[in-house]
């Protein structure tokens, strides 16, 4: 697990410059938590940091060396939390299939366009995107599972770095481009092994072309959005195949193996940053 940890340390040493000006799109919530200890660690290397989040928030409030700024948001702190806990709410009803996929589409379509409505008050605050081009940054460290950093980097021009837990659909796999052999790679939720029976593959199929249907109806939202700021059609792909790199909070001690490209790294051990002892 430490073996994670090193690798962002290592990929993230100032060395042979003197320190880059970052900015930093998170995700609020608990993905924060593993974001921000990176961001600190940046910022005790001598790097610039700007982490730019809402006016209203979770778990971000806090700031340790960086410069946070944050933008007017057109939703309360009851509108976050309730489309939230319906989501939670919906994993735990029990309901039968094909009740629960369905309940579980319409409650996570609802909260990627709760969320996504952080990119669109970001943009239109005149004052924080003139604010974002003066402060011409080096590049973007972005989780971009709402997609908010992916679009404002290509608005920007400016390369990107991922950091997440993965995206839904198989995209951080598909965007960099991933050799994904249908009858060798299991897709999410199949349960399958890379040695599949005839039936198995066939299920493997069905799910993957299940997986082009259900980004574009969670991202729905952030497409039309990102295709109107940056004035071009631009499709998920589009947005994120051009990351720079990708580092990725897994580890296949979890998943099952499968080829990946030289940019994507794993950071998993990045998790147990935040640990705590056991309670006797
Ligand atoms: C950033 O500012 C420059 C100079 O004022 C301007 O030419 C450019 O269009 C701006 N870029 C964006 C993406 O707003």
């Amino acid at each position: 697990l430490h073996l994670g940890c090193a690798w962002v340390f290592i990929l993230l040493l100032p060395g042979l410059s003197d320190g880059g000006k970052l900015l930093v799109v998170p995700m609020d919530g608990s993905h924060w938590l593993s974001m921000r200890k990176v961001v600190e660690k940046l910022t005790e290397r001598g790097h610039e940091v700007v982490v730019v989040i809402p006016e209203v928030s979770w778990q971000m409030q806090r700031t340790q060396g960086y410069t946070v700024k944050t933008y007017p948001v057109s939703y309360t702190l009851e509108e976050l939390n309730n489309a939230f806990y319906e989501y939670v709410a919906t994993h735990l009803k029990n309901l039968p299939f094909p009740m629960n996929a369905l309940a579980l589409y319409k409650t996570s379509v609802h909260v990627f366009r709760t969320f996504f409505i952080q990119c669109k008050n970001l943009f239109s605050s005149k004052e924080t995107l003139q604010y974002l081009n003066q402060s011409s940054f080096d590049a973007v460290l972005t989780d971009p599972i709402f997609m908010c950093g992916a679009t404002l980097a290509n608005y920007f021009s400016l390369p990107f770095v991922f950091f997440m837990r993965g995206f839904p659909c198989n995209l951080h796999y598909e965007a960099p481009q991933c050799p994904s052999p249908l009858s060798y790679t299991p897709r999410l939720f199949t349960f399958n092994s890379d040695h599949m029976t005839f039936f198995q593959r066939v299920e493997n199929a069905l799910v993957a072309l299940l997986e082009l249907v259900y980004c574009n109806g969670f991202y729905e939202d952030a497409i039309k959005f990102s295709s109107e700021v940056l004035q071009r059609d631009v499709s998920l792909i589009d947005l994120l195949h051009s990351a720079s790199i990708w580092l990725l909070r897994f580890d296949f001690v979890f998943e099952y193996v499968r080829p990946v490209m030289p940019n994507m790294v794993f950071i998993g051990g990045i998790n147990c940053a935040e640990m705590k002892p056991l309670s006797k």
